[in-house]
């Protein structure tokens, strides 16, 4: 059985794919780069592939599919970048790698204490051994609201772990979870775009929610809200976000998934003019923490998540119940 592996990192992820490769009996044929018409070739004969996130559209699905691919698994939760149609067009068969919430969950906490304790701005001023006070005083927690959208596993995560900090917590979700109910009120949205001082997103990205957070839902939240996305860029107009941050009626964001952000993360593009305008805007804020969608990346996440879509080729390939599975 033959897997061909798409954006290999030789750093942290070649040891576990060589260690599941040989434990599963398969055959990698692996590479460095994206996957795109360019090199879909390299799949010629390969039962799956491999991926993360980037981009596979009807184009390069037909190219997998004419390889003979029957399987695409990436190494992500999210499959939005995945042209899910397209798969079932082609008979191409499309799974995920779920693994824990806890890297995922400590990272929102992360930004949200970051965001409200002013963090970016107080490291910039140390670094400048500026050692002043004015404009760097924080707010606690305990006494803030914060809205969770989202309450699958890694939102659930973070409802519990907020507990502990005595804020009040709302919560939406398409399906309640009798867990969250414990630590958090289930509230329609309208209620934390009025109610949260800090928002939080953790659902996926889908036709339903694009740009839920614009000029509109912005406009109907408290001055000076905080928003955090470790989710999916597509969820928030960058455009609405930088006016609102422009006019003081966001107080701070932290934000670890962008729109248009495949192709510049993951790569290193110190030397490039870069047409990301919004990213080059919001980085520039001192109120806005930016990462490059690492929110997942753990010593854990990694093992696990090869581990994983390897398990999840061979339990394809033989026929045989696969948990990873999504279409
Ligand atoms: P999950 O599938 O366990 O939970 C997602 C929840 O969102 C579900 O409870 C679902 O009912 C809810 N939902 C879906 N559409 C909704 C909508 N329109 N309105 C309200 N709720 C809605 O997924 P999990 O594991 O909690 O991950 C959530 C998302 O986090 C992923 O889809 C992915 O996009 C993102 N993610 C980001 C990472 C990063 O490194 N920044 C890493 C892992 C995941």
């Amino acid at each position: 059985m033959k897997v061909a592996v798409y954006n290999l990192r030789p750093f942290d992820e070649k040891e576990w794919f060589e260690k599941y490769g040989e434990e599963l009996g398969l055959t990698l044929v692996t590479c460095p780069d994206a996957p795109s018409l360019a090199n879909a070739a390299l799949a010629e004969g390969c039962d799956c592939v491999d991926i993360i996130t980037s981009p596979i559209d009807r184009e390069l699905m037909a190219a997998f599919a004419a390889c003979g691919v029957k399987y695409l698994v990436t190494r992500t939760i999210g499959y939005d970048h995945i042209d899910l149609a397209a798969a079932k067009e082609f008979g191409i068969h499309v799974g995920n790698a779920p693994y824990g919430p806890n890297g995922v969950a400590d990272y929102a906490v992360m930004l949200i204490l970051m965001s409200i304790r002013r963090m970016k701005r107080i490291m910039q001023r140390t670094n400048m051994q500026d050692y002043t006070l004015c404009g760097i005083q924080g707010k606690e927690l305990k006494d803030m609201t914060v809205g969770v959208i989202g309450t699958g596993r890694i939102g659930r995560t973070l409802i519990r772990d907020l507990s502990g900090f005595g804020c009040r917590i709302l919560a939406h979700d398409l399906y309640e979870s009798e867990e969250v109910r414990q630590y958090a009120e289930y509230v329609p949205l309208e209620t934390i775009w009025e109610q949260a001082d800090v928002i939080t997103l953790h659902t996926p990205l889908t036709n339903d929610n694009f740009h839920l957070i614009n000029a509109d839902t912005i406009a109907r939240m408290k001055d000076g809200v905080v928003i955090v996305n470790t989710a999916r860029g597509g969820l928030i107009d960058s455009q609405a976000l930088i006016a609102a941050v422009e006019s003081g009626k966001v107080g701070a964001a932290g934000l670890d998934v962008v729109e248009k952000e495949f192709g510049l993360y993951y790569y290193d593009h110190k030397n490039d003019i870069l047409d990301n305008r919004e990213l080059a805007i919001l980085r520039s804020f001192p109120n806005v923490t930016v990462s490059h969608h690492m929110a997942f990346y753990t010593d854990n996440e990694v093992k696990t998540v090869v581990r994983d879509s390897l398990s999840s080729c061979r339990l394809f390939m033989e026929g045989k119940e696969n948990p990873w599975e999504v279409v």
